[in-house]
């Protein structure tokens, strides 16, 4: 009754922006993302012994909105392996400290594999995919490696909304993602928060959602025949997107910082002057910039010293959920 599993973090190149089902995070729009190399979350799930779930993260006892969601994922693994036990969940995350990077959907990636696993279920990918879902949006992306695409579905009860692998790790091992730490504070905005503005008050959701619905498709062909030109245009217009949505909700999301902008800057100045690369930004201040392997130290050396800005951390593709070979407890 116990198991453990590990999964990586994804950015988005198309973004999930907007629920049409709160209870169950069913998505407007449809998404899709590469699933990172490197940046890491580790859980141990252990049905028995207990009265009561107890949950850490990083050694952190967590409670109240944080406990209750990783709760909802227990008891959905209890009334399908038919099992009363409470569980003991402790999960690891290998993010730089002060990232600035969304751990939460390679932790729920992780816990939905290893809370299945400790249950005793073999269950499929795509199933995996939509217990995840119920943790974080996002981290339905995260089951599989390489590049997934989250389709939205049309059920209501969401057994059709998950993520499916469009290629694998080493369809493009030469592209990287670098994460562009502007700042590691966490964001004034939940995305959770921030979406269900955007979806009540933004006069600019319906275009976002049907321009983004669009842009899945067209990013799909992008990955599969490696063109990072058409795959960049696509992510930094979606990006922006976004962004325009939510800083026309009410009252104003607004994530950016001086030093983002700057960054951004940097990347249009870079490809005006013949460099294939590309930006996107999720729901925070730091900018995540597409490029090839080769021109990364290129992007090093334009952004070295910039002030403002903490650090790079560029990804490859990664590999998607597995059992982890070393137990958290
Ligand atoms: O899964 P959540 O609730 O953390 O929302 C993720 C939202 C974005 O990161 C902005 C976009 C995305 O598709 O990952």
């Amino acid at each position: 009754m116990k198991a453990s599993a590990i999964a990586r973090a994804n950015i988005a190149l198309v973004k999930y922006w907007g629920k049409r089902d709160e209870a169950l995070v069913l998505p407007h729009n449809s998404s899709l993302s590469m699933t990172l190399d490197g940046l890491t979350a580790t859980s141990t799930v252990e049905f028995g012994g207990r009265d009561q779930d107890q949950v850490q993260i990083d050694g952190r006892f967590l409670d109240g909105d944080d406990l209750a969601r990783v709760v909802r994922i227990l008891d959905l693994v209890r009334l399908r392996a038919s099992l009363d036990a409470r569980a003991r969940v402790s999960s690891r995350t290998d993010f730089p400290k002060a990232a600035g990077l969304a751990s939460s959907a390679a932790g729920f990636a992780a816990l939905a594999a290893a809370s299945a696993w400790a249950a005793g279920m073999n269950l499929s990918a795509q199933e995996l995919s939509v217990l995840a879902r119920h943790g974080s949006g996002s981290a339905c992306r995260s089951v599989e490696g390489g590049f997934c695409e989250w389709r939205r579905g049309e059920r209501n009860d969401g057994e059709d909304s998950f993520a499916v692998q469009v290629a694998p790790p080493d369809h493009w091992p030469d592209l990287r993602m670098v994460v562009a730490i502007c700042s590691s504070e966490p964001k004034k905005v939940s995305s959770r928060d921030a979406m269900k503005r955007c979806v009540e008050t933004s006069p600019y959701f319906a275009a976002w959602a049907a321009a983004a619905e669009a842009a899945v498709s067209a990013a799909r062909e992008a990955v599969l025949a490696r063109d990072l030109v058409a795959l960049g245009q696509i992510a930094e217009r979606n990006a922006f997107q976004m962004h325009a949505c939510a800083l026309a909700a009410d009252p104003p999301v607004q994530y950016l910082l001086p030093s983002t902008l700057a960054v951004i800057e940097a990347v249009l100045t870079m490809r005006a002057g013949g460099t294939p690369v590309y930006c996107t930004l999720d729901a925070g201040p730091n900018p995540v910039v597409l490029i090839d392997a080769t021109h990364l130290s290129r992007l090093e050396i334009r952004l070295g010293g910039m002030p403002g800005l903490e650090k790079l951390v560029p990804c490859a593709p990664g590999g998607g959920v597995a059992p982890a070979e070393r137990a958290v407890f």
